[in-house]
């Protein structure tokens, strides 16, 4: 688990992110518009292709030193080949190091694919590609013909419902979660100062990473992961790993019902966006019932900027219009929803990655009608 430690502000990182953006648009712009289209097209195939090396685990066989091709594919149970040219093809973009002979090496990049890795991204990228997953991401042309969820198209069936029943697919997507929190951590402790809260209650918080997290940014508060049973069966594990056993509580039940009551701070990190306007306020009003009368909200979200560009927010839109019917939103559309549940934004405050952390208040003119 990350500690905070002195981090550059957002702007910087900002203007780095604006720069590569304008750097691949000016990459674009030397090749034929046709090329550069089919070269945006192909972007499935790099997407498979490190899904099936980190579903082969081949990474993993790689930590003790280059390997030919051959060796790699008899000691992960694959054809050798085949294996050659999913390395060949991934080492020409900088993912494992081609050698004399066949032979392949651990780089950065592909250290992150090992199952072991402090940085691995193997579980994020197993869900990707998982069968149920990928036959969803393929019903974009429904799902925008329709504004249908892709994962209802292919499965007749909401995701959370489908992975209620499938336990593999759950742990699988919780174990995806926990990675991509785990990436942004440190830009959200280092933006927003959790310490002033007695309780604190991350609703929809999955295997309790982030508020493991939030409890050791601050040792005075005591905390509540609330969310459906499937996806907190590994909470307690990680309260014990990160030594807040004491101070971290698991209650299950759905946010669409109720939340726990009384609480000062509600954090919900991508919930809000996993839902069309009307369910979230659903979930919006149950927090509003149940926050102290001085709490704060806490959504921590990718906000759509205001400039169109490629921020990760409308990339991120598309995924979960796919997958569970959801959207991102722009700071006007977050105000004007929280408005919606009783809420008034205080401010939006920008971490040094994609997210940002809408903090709002109950407004004081009563509940809203629900
Ligand atoms: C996109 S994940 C976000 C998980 C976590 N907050 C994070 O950012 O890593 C959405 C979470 O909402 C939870 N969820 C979905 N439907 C729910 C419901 N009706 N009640 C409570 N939690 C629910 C899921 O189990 C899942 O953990």
């Amino acid at each position: 688990m990350y500690t905070p430690k002195v981090m550059p502000p957002p702007r910087i990182t900002h203007a780095i992110e604006w720069a590569r953006g304008k750097t691949r648009r000016l990459i674009q712009r030397v090749v034929p518009a046709p090329l550069g289209v089919l070269e945006l097209a192909s972007g499935w195939m790099m997407t498979q292709a490190l899904c099936a090396a980190a579903a082969l685990g081949i990474a993993d066989v790689l930590v003790d030193g280059p390997r030919s091709a051959d060796r790699i594919a008899a000691e992960v149970g694959a054809d050798p080949d085949a294996t050659y040219r999913l390395l060949r093809a991934l080492a020409g973009h900088g993912v494992f190091i081609e050698l004399p002979d066949r032979c392949f090496a651990l780089n950065s990049m592909a250290d992150t694919l090992r199952a072991d890795s402090p940085r691995t991204v193997r579980p994020v990228l197993l869900m990707v590609g998982h069968p149920i997953v990928w036959a969803a991401r393929g019903q974009l042309v429904e799902s925008v013909a329709t504004g249908r969820s892709g994962h209802e198209l292919a499965h007749g069936i909401q995701a959370f419902d489908q992975m209620a029943a499938n336990p593999e697919l759950a742990s699988g997507f919780n174990d995806a979660m926990r990675v991509t929190t785990q990436m942004a951590e440190r830009a959200i402790l280092s933006a927003y100062d959790f310490s002033r809260f007695a309780r604190i209650v991350d609703v929809g918080g999955g295997s309790g990473y982030l508020l493991a997290a939030i409890l050791r940014s601050a040792p005075r508060a005591k905390g509540i992961v609330y969310d459906l049973t499937a996806a907190t069966a590994e909470a307690g594990k990680i309260f014990t790993g990160a030594g807040v056993t004491e101070r971290a509580a698991i209650e299950n039940g759905s946010f669409f019902d109720a939340t726990p009551a009384g609480a000062d701070a509600y954090v919900l990190k991508h919930i809000i966006h996993d839902w069309p306007d009307e369910q979230a306020l659903q979930i919006l009003h149950s927090v509003r019932r149940a926050i102290a009368p001085r709490g704060r909200l806490l959504l921590i979200e990718c906000v759509v900027p205001r400039r169109n560009s490629a921020h990760l927010s409308v990339w991120l839109d598309i995924e979960v219009m796919l997958a569970i019917g959801g959207r991102e939103r722009t700071g006007a559309e977050y105000t004007e929803l929280l408005a919606r549940a009783g809420f008034l934004v205080r401010r939006i405050v920008p971490t040094i990655g994609p997210h940002s952390i809408i903090e709002a208040v109950p407004n004081r003119s009563g509940l809203p009608l629900t």
